[in-house]
């Protein structure tokens, strides 16, 4: 093979020899980072609690000897335990963590969020990125490297007048990585966090209680609202973002915030729009 061709195949294989576990990879974002990290030659263990799905996606996606499904309910510490340390068994170490499964509880003011979904939300998005960090730190400090990307929000940047569990708890991702990066960086681990706009998948459409409406309907109405034009959000989009931060092209990136909004948290239309409405009264 000609330098020139072995170059090419280094480019495009971004993750070859690395191993990394998606937590929540069965769908959305998770899966679309899945799939992303296999085309860039890394093993890659799905780990989420929709089993089936979560099996059909891995055999769909490739053999047990690049990819494995494993059943991990993120609140369940030993769950997390056995995901991990299925990554060292199977595949021999772990490279990436890829905090990601969440939770978009129902898109309410205060008065009518219930106590026990606010604890839920928590639970799964917060709780369950400092498990997944704290197994993934286990087996990352002895190898002194690793890389932590945790999926949080455009939340973490832009508030809401609702989603009061949501939005505190997206920030309480970017705190815990924030903070993880500074205790980590001694070990050579980077902690990094993807903060990407609306897309539709099932997250979106039940938190906002959208599951009737057609999905290009809520795309466009997603699209509208976006800063950025001509181009729509999706998971792969996100799942670049994860690659990015995977990678080594990223080898002195950590406690960043990667914001994959289109600028959408710099915008407030607000009095701009009022000046319309004053215009057209
Ligand atoms: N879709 C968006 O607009 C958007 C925007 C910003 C951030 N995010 C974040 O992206 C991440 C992925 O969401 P998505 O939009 O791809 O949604 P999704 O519904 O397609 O996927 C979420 C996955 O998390 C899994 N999950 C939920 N609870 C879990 C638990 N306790 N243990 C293990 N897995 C669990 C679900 O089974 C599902 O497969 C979430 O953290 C979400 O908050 C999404």
């Amino acid at each position: 093979m000609s330098k020139a061709c072995s170059a090419a195949i280094s480019i495009t294989k971004r993750l070859e020899g690395k191993v990394g576990l998606i937590t929540g990879g069965a769908s959305g974002i998770g899966a679309a980072t899945a799939k992303l990290f296999l085309k860039h030659g890394a093993k890659v263990i799905v780990a989420d609690v929709q089993d089936d799905l979560g099996h059909s996606l891995c055999q769909e996606l490739g053999s047990e000897e690049i990819i494995t499904y494993a059943h991990c309910d993120v609140t369940c510490e030993s769950d997390v335990r056995n995901a991990v340390d299925l990554a060292v068994s199977k595949y021999g170490k772990l490279d990436i963590m890829h905090s990601n499964a969440g939770l978009l509880s129902n898109v309410v003011g205060i008065l009518d969020t219930d106590n026990e979904e606010f604890r839920r939300a928590f639970d799964v998005n917060v709780f369950g990125g400092f498990l997944a960090a704290k197994h993934a730190a286990r087996v990352m400090i002895p190898a002194k490297k690793g890389s932590i990307i945790f999926n949080a929000s455009n939340v973490s940047m832009t508030y809401l007048k609702a989603a009061h569990a949501y939005v505190s708890s997206k920030n309480a991702v970017v705190g815990l990585a924030k903070n993880l990066c500074v205790e980590l960086g001694q070990y050579g681990i980077r902690v990094n966090c993807v903060s990407p706009y609306g897309i539709v998948t099932p997250l979106l459409k039940f938190g906002f209680g959208l599951m009737g409406k057609e999905n290009e309907k809520i795309q466009e109405e997603i699209e509208a609202s976006g800063n950025l034009k001509q181009v729509v959000l999706e998971a792969e989009n996100v799942a670049e973002a994860a690659l990015y931060l995977g990678s080594d092209e990223s080898k002195y990136v950590s406690g960043l915030n990667l914001v994959v909004d289109g600028g959408y948290s710099l915008t407030n239309p607000a009095i701009e729009m009022a000046m319309k409405r004053l215009h057209s009264s």
